[in-house]
């Protein structure tokens, strides 16, 4: 080919950021630009092409490419910088010029964004499908005892309606966690005074508690923090985590719920307000808590279960915080107790 040919080419793939190999029909590599160098790490110019890429399914794209009419894809995976990417691979033949070029997308968020959303479909259907299960077992189990032992009856129902209950809550907080996201973009505009709010969900909860001899004490170090929030938005990030300090408080908890006001805080450029909410059960060990916040993560899976918990709770405070461009704060120890602090900015910049 003309060398003048090849400085175009070369000053072309130099204006694209997509990493891009051109290769001759001896399958040399004739040009190729700084991101290509950079993705694979050297740079391949006048090399043989099988020298720069030595993954099977690339190689064959390339052969398959060569002498065919069509465009052609294919996946290449390489770790950068310690993650694991993917890029798509896209080839093209020019007949005339005999020579291929490839072109390197790094699809690696949509390859993710689809993998959460198969997980996220498995867990949803995973979550359905026991306590349907049981309902349709004992459901069958049920006509045959209805006339001959009617108060085993009465236990498969109590179980039956505790599994629909489960049902009903995990479609509750699903709905609940897909309306925050939507709304997540979009700032609250109104006023709400926090004191208002964490009296009405204490209110609540202190009767929940007490049922299980947890006692709930409530201190205010200034005036009713009033912030700009949507009131049942903040009513759940409150409920969601006093009812895990309940849930996971073990023998002989004690919570406390702090509401005080904050200094400057670096993260949220501002000052605010910071609403702990301490309890002296269980704890989390410390290589679960960046973990907390995903959908259906559960420390105990046993437990949470049989708490009625679907590991929601927590995505969605973290949704509703972001919001409100706020923060949550975990701090754990195993066997001491947690305490989970939200920050609410005192104006939303
Ligand atoms: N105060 C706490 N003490 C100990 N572990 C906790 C506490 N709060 C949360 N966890 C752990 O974090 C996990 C996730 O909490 P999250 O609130 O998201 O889900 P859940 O309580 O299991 O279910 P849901 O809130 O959807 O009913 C829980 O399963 C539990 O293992
Ligand atoms: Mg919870």
């Amino acid at each position: 080919m003309d060398i003048d040919y090849i400085r175009v080419i070369d000053t072309f793939v130099e204006t694209v950021n997509t990493p891009i190999l051109v290769i001759d029909d001896r399958s040399y590599v004739i040009s190729s630009n700084k991101a290509a160098v950079d993705l694979l790490g050297n740079d391949f110019k006048d090399r043989h092409f099988y020298v720069a890429i030595r993954q099977p399914a690339i190689i064959n794209l390339f052969e398959n490419v060569s002498g065919s009419n069509e465009i052609q894809k294919e996946n290449f995976y390489k770790t950068v910088s310690g993650v694991d990417r993917t890029y798509e691979v896209t080839a093209k033949y020019s007949k005339e010029l005999k020579i291929v070029s490839l072109s390197f997308d790094d699809v690696t968020d949509a390859v993710q964004a689809n993998q959460m959303r198969r997980d996220f479909v498995a867990n949803v259907s995973h979550e359905l499908k026991s306590p349907l299960t049981s309902i349709l077992g004992f459901t069958e189990t049920l006509s045959g005892v209805i006339e001959s032992n009617p108060s085993k009856a009465k236990q498969f129902l109590s179980v039956m309606e505790r599994e629909s209950l489960r049902m009903s809550s995990l479609i509750d907080d699903l709905l609940g966690l897909s309306r925050v996201e939507a709304a997540e973009k979009q700032l609250p505009s109104k006023q709400v005074n926090l004191g208002d709010i964490m009296r009405e969900v204490l209110e609540i909860l202190t009767a929940t508690a007490a049922k299980k001899n947890i006692g709930i004490k409530y201190v205010q170090d200034a005036a009713d923090p009033l912030i700009i929030g949507d009131y049942s938005q903040v009513v759940q990030v409150f409920t969601n985590l006093l009812q895990n300090a309940i849930k996971y408080g073990g023998d002989g908890n004690k919570i406390k719920v702090i509401m005080s006001s904050i200094e400057y805080h670096k993260s949220l450029l501002t000052t605010g307000y910071k609403v702990s909410v301490e309890d002296t059960g269980i704890g989390i060990e410390e290589h679960h808590l960046a973990r907390l916040t995903e959908r259906f993560y559960r420390v105990d899976d046993h437990r949470s279960r049989n708490e009625g918990g679907t590991g929601l709770g927590l995505s969605i405070v973290k949704h509703i915080m972001a919001r409100h461009n706020g923060r949550l704060l975990v701090e754990s120890e195993p066997g001491n107790g947690s305490v989970f602090s939200v920050i609410f900015p005192d104006r939303i910049n």
